[in-house]
């Protein structure tokens, strides 16, 4: 996993972040790839170009296990992290209803300048979802 963590090393502080937001970014939950995953799902932000990938095990119609690889900011890989920790065990559309407002909460909150970065892990959610149910029997 890549980050951009000495340009923000001044700037993960409480002040700017949540305590949830520094622990998931410090400890991301579910990274890596994941070699047996069912889908995978590969979204870029189109505001700064960072990426996420997000890899899917289907048990009929639920979300068995949720990992990801990012190359994104402290704010794109905590929201990441906590999504895979929502997502595991949700039916596929309980999954896909999630917003990045949901994350974004979860993390407890954003700064307005990274709002944005939540855009990632929303949306490979909803790609997951789609491509599995494009081609799965889901
Ligand atoms: S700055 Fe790119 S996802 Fe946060």
């Amino acid at each position: 996993m890549t980050c951009h963590n000495g340009a923000v090393a001044e700037t993960l502080s409480s002040q700017y972040y949540s305590e949830t937001l520094i622990d998931h970014f410090s400890n991301p939950r579910n990274a890596g790839a994941m070699e047996d995953a069912d889908v995978e799902a590969s979204v870029t932000n189109p505001v700064c170009g960072d990426s996420l990938r997000l890899f899917l095990r289907i048990d009929g119609d639920r979300i068995a296990r949720a990992s990801f690889l990012s190359s994104g900011c402290p704010a794109s890989i905590a929201t990441s992290s906590i999504a895979t920790e929502m997502i595991t065990g949700l039916l596929l559309d309980e999954a896909k209803a999630l917003t990045r407002e949901d994350f974004t909460e979860a993390v407890g909150g954003l700064p307005k300048s990274k709002v944005h970065c939540s855009v990632l892990a929303a949306a490979a959610v909803r790609n997951a979802v789609a491509d599995w149910r494009g081609r799965g029997p889901g």
